[in-house]
């Protein structure tokens, strides 16, 4: 019996693949390319999660940075970003990190190529 795939919670939306669930380790960052914009995709104990691949405080690479627990923490200055949301929780009116949705389907990571408002990680 062949099991459908589960269904496309952004249709329309482009998708890039970019591994399978166990090419990345939990508790590590790695950067992609998501139709030519960087992405610095997270694996916590929740699942995946995706930041455009730029600190909003000075521009690092977030990818070089390291998480903690269910944070981003940037190398260079140590500010860090909530993987679900972005959000930088240090002070009031810090900006946020960009996120992408990340969704699962059949053992492979896709991350699109926008983000949504409604929650995708798995
Ligand atoms: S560039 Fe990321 S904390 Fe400063």
């Amino acid at each position: 019996m062949t099991v459908p795939p589960p269904a496309d919670p952004a249709p329309g939306r482009a998708w890039e693949d970019v591994g399978g669930v166990e090419d990345q380790a939990v508790g590590t960052l790695r950067r992609v390319l998501v139709h030519g914009t960087a992405v610095a995709l997270a694996r916590t104990e929740s699942g995946y999660a995706a930041l455009l691949d730029v600190c909003p405080h000075a521009g690092a690479p977030l990818s070089a940075g390291a998480i903690r627990g269910e944070f981003v923490v940037c190398a260079w200055h140590g500010w860090k970003f909530e993987c679900a949301t972005g959000v930088c929780p240090l002070f009031p009116g810090a900006p946020s990190a960009t996120r992408r949705d990340v969704r699962v389907d059949g053992g492979r990571v896709l991350v699109g190529s926008s983000s949504s408002s409604q929650e995708t990680r798995r």
